[in-house]
């Protein structure tokens, strides 16, 4: 059985205080989820103060990137040892935004990923055709190549500890969501892909979320595809109400 995650990724927003009286108010809202992992990335300047706020409560914190290396003459980046120190449990790695703006490829993906995973970091691998490629017909080919690559080298056992968040870049912050069969048609793609690099038994025990314009009014039909296991939530995650309606999708 695959534990649905819900998680939101906050993305540029949110100062220290922001982030806090977030998880103030949260946290009582989110409770008894006992079905359901709830978690937030966040920037690296909330990460502390988020990760003491949520203390003793069910919420995980985690990076929105980091750096391969444990330390050296990187100026402007962050190591998982940090994103740990911080009180973070997981890194989001590979999203769209950061492979349109930030140089990310599957080759620093997989970097960071290893790195990660060394350091006792979970990881939510992103992946995800933009709209020009599934105009094109090259949404599964795009997918493959993401997740092949960006998972090259790990082991079994490596794979327990991560996620693959399927957010087509075209659904991402444009109200556009992917329609629940255009998002277990990837999803059971990304699944058989797995099964074929890693094992039938692996690729049943990962989960993968989806992201793109997720909200409390679509997130229950989303969450109904029988290989969408979780969802990675931005706009809609930034308010602690529509925060927990998410996380209560069954209810
Ligand atoms: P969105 O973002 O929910 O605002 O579309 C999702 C994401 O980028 O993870």
């Amino acid at each position: 059985m695959r534990k649905p995650f819900i998680c939101g990724n906050w993305k540029m927003y949110k100062t220290v205080a922001e982030a806090v009286a977030f998880i103030n108010e949260a946290k009582g809202l989110v409770a008894g989820t006992g079905d359901v992992e709830v978690g937030i990335g966040a920037p690296a300047t909330a990460l502390k103060s988020l990760a003491d706020a949520a203390k003793g409560t069910n919420i995980r914190i985690g990076g929105e990137n980091c750096h391969w290396e444990k330390e050296g003459a990187f100026t402007g980046e962050i190591s998982p040892g940090m994103l740990v120190e911080a009180g973070c449990s997981f890194v989001i790695i590979g999203h769209s935004e950061r492979r349109q703006y930030f140089g990310e490829t599957n080759e620093t993906a997989s970097k960071k990923i290893k790195a990660a995973l060394a350091s006792g970091l979970d990881v939510i691998l992103c992946c995800g055709e933009t709209l020009a490629e599934r105009e094109a017909g090259k949404t599964a080919a795009v997918v493959d190549d993401h997740v092949r690559n960006g998972l090259a080298g790990l082991d079994v056992r490596q794979l327990q500890k991560i996620v693959i968040a399927y957010e087509p870049v075209w659904a991402i912050g444009t109200g556009k969501t992917a329609t629940p069969a255009q998002a277990q048609e990837a999803h059971a793609g990304i699944r058989k892909l797995l099964a074929d690099l890693f094992g039938k038994n692996a690729a049943d025990s990962i989960r993968i979320q989806y992201g793109g314009s997720v909200k409390p009014e679509n997130v229950k039909e989303i969450m109904a595809q029988p290989d969408v296991d979780g969802a990675l939530v931005g706009g809609a995650s930034l308010k602690p109400d529509s925060f927990a309606k998410l996380v209560h999708y069954g209810k």
